[in-house]
């Protein structure tokens, strides 16, 4: 069953959807605020300050607590793109193809795209590959697909790259990554995410494109920038990465939360009487 984008408005305010058009022209304007969510409170918390909400496939580490992106599946992306979908009301919703749900052929990719834009409501899908992706991105392009590009670092080749390591130290490195820049732009996509490459190249590519540059682990030269939410609240417990800057500490947060509840419960403070059904409040008893 199809997905449907809530209508924008809050408050009786309309407020304007942020679309694949005004991504794409955002270029050498105001730098695109991008962050990851996967289910719909976070979308509500973070949508007003957001140009782009990725449901990105870190979920399979995040919320799944996988070693690698590898074993996400298409049901998992469409199961929480949707939710995404369903607390954004200004951000534009970009869900991750999976692994091996893309790279066989431009017909797999646009089965799966397909099935992704009708089932969560999404306005684009993400994929790792440059040059190698470029067919693949032009056909879907071609065919109504909106696509953002992810280049450098990718998460997806861990096991044919050995590992996270930033990329583009070695000059030939480098003009490789520049290449697939030109080409997934050249081929359609609407905007490119570059992900762990050295900041010289990151400031390269950017001046080369004519699409939007959204960086992670590449600088502020990028035209936007993107951090897995739980990482940059502090929401995680495991190895955080060096280009991350934390904005809270919301793990500690439920943490503390967990703990006064815990004494709460075994105070039998909690529940109190303002919790209880059948007991008359105050202001019912004396009618
Ligand atoms: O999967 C993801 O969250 C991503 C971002 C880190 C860019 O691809």
């Amino acid at each position: 069953m199809s997905a449907r984008r809530p209508t924008s408005v809050e408050g009786g305010k309309a407020s304007k959807p942020v679309t694949v058009s005004s991504i794409r022209n955002a270029k050498g304007r105001e730098p695109l605020v991008c962050l990851t969510a996967y289910t719909t409170p976070v979308a509500q918390a973070l949508d007003e300050a957001c140009d782009l909400l990725l449901v990105g496939d870190s979920l399979g580490m995040v919320v799944y607590g996988l070693d690698s992106t590898i074993p996400v599946t298409l049901d998992m992306m469409s199961a929480h793109g949707a939710a995404v979908v369903r607390g954004a009301r200004h951000a534009l919703v970009v869900v991750d193809l999976p692994f091996g749900s893309y790279q066989e052929s431009p017909g797999q990719a646009f089965q799966s795209a397909a099935r992704i834009l009708a089932e969560t409501g999404c306005g684009a899908v993400k994929l790792e590959g440059g040059a190698v992706m470029a067919e693949t991105i032009n056909f879907l392009t071609q065919r109504g697909v909106p696509v953002l590009s992810h280049i450098g670092l990718q998460p997806q080749s861990v096991n044919a790259l050995g590992g996270y390591a930033a990329r583009g130290k070695q000059a030939a490195e480098a003009e490789a990554i520049v290449a697939d820049a030109r080409a997934v732009a050249d081929a359609g996509a609407f905007a490119i995410v570059v992900e762990g490459v050295v900041a010289p190249l990151a400031a390269r590519i950017t001046e080369t494109v004519r699409v939007p540059t959204i960086g992670i682990g590449a600088s502020a030269e990028c035209d936007g920038q993107i951090l897995v939410t739980e990482d940059m609240m502090g929401a995680t417990f495991g190895h955080v990465p060096k280009f991350v800057r934390k904005y809270a500490d919301v793990g500690n947060v439920m943490r503390e939360a967990a703990k006064a509840y815990a004494e709460d419960v075994r105070a039998r403070r909690f529940p109190a009487e303002e919790h209880l059904y059948g007991v008359p409040s105050p202001k019912v008893a004396a009618v």
